[in-house]
């Protein structure tokens, strides 16, 4: 059992700073992660949509005979946790609990902020977390979506970052947040802007690193960790075509990737590239050269 590895999914590339932070406490897993690059985005569907695609995400990872599910999508483990963890049977951990845990932690003032997507902010999941640990934290939120695709771009530290960060955090420290949670898989990726706007008092929560940690603190405890001297290995899939994936996600995770493989999952047949002749859920995958696709 502690040899199997570990699934993660996403929405798309955005959890590769999850994986990214996953690699760098537990460098003796292996790790399998799926990107759903041919539905994304997840934050702006309904809960049903996200619900279904992640019960499908996760049979394809379950089928592949993981230990544990971590679902880095903040959106999906806003509306689909509790799903996945009663239909799984395996431990599932999703990104929201650790960064509620730490944020009401560190608040002093007692007034947390949270960002996210508009869905994971429609849901209040993040707020629910953290007044279900201490009723006493206010917490004020802010859906902030263009966040995204300044990541997915690159523009991080540039003058539309700073404008767009000013313009959505600027209502945040006003009310005198003392802490923000990184509500989002992309935001992360802004952490300095962001925390130039919100100013040296305010703690950044970074649910990616919260979550890492999580999953090796439940590893641990069920007795399922690979020995240290280990080096794990780590399989992408994705649901579209992978060159956006790959130049993206490279610049996400830090490092390059070996191979992407594209698969088909039930349910999103009308997306699948016609030209992929591919059984749902078999597991049977389309597999690209990355030095072709990369050109
Ligand atoms: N991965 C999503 C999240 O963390 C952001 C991108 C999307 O909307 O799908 O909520």
């Amino acid at each position: 059992m502690p040899w199997k590895a570990i699934g993660i999914f996403d929405s798309g590339v955005g959890g590769l700073t999850v994986l990214k932070e996953i690699i760098t406490v537990l460098p003796q897993e292996d790790t399998i992660y799926f990107g759903d690059t041919a539905r994304v985005p997840y934050g702006t569907k309904s809960p049903e949509t996200v619900t279904r695609y992640s019960l499908e995400i996760a049979s394809f990872l379950v089928k592949r005979d993981i230990k544990l599910l971590v679902v880095a999508c903040n959106t999906a483990s806003a509306c689909a946790l509790d799903a996945l963890q009663s239909m799984l049977p395996i431990p599932v951990v999703g990104v929201i609990e650790p960064g509620a845990r730490r944020a009401a932690a560190v608040t002093r003032s007692g007034k947390v902020g949270v960002i996210g997507t508009e869905g994971t902010i429609r849901s209040s999941a993040y707020a629910k977390a953290i007044k279900r640990i201490n009723p006493e934290v206010e917490v004020v939120t802010r859906a902030c979506p263009l966040f995204v695709p300044l990541a997915e771009e690159g523009w991080t530290d540039n003058e539309v970052a700073r404008l767009t960060a000013r313009s959505y955090l600027s209502g945040l420290r006003e009310q005198g947040v003392d802490t923000l949670v990184l509500g989002c898989t992309h935001y992360p990726i802004l952490k300095k802007v962001i925390g130039e706007v919100m100013g040296d008092g305010v703690t950044l929560v970074d649910s990616a690193e919260e979550t890492a940690r999580t999953v090796a603190g439940i590893l641990q405890a069920k007795d399922l960790l690979r020995p240290s001297s280990e080096r794990g290995n780590h399989h992408y899939f994705v649901s579209d075509v992978p060159g956006a994936f790959v130049r993206v996600g490279e610049r996400f995770l830090g490092q390059r990737f070996w191979e992407v493989r594209q698969v088909s999952l039930a349910g999103q047949d009308e997306a699948a590239p016609s030209h992929l002749d591919i059984d749902p859920l078999k597991g049977d995958v389309q597999q690209v050269r990355l030095d072709a696709e990369r050109n």
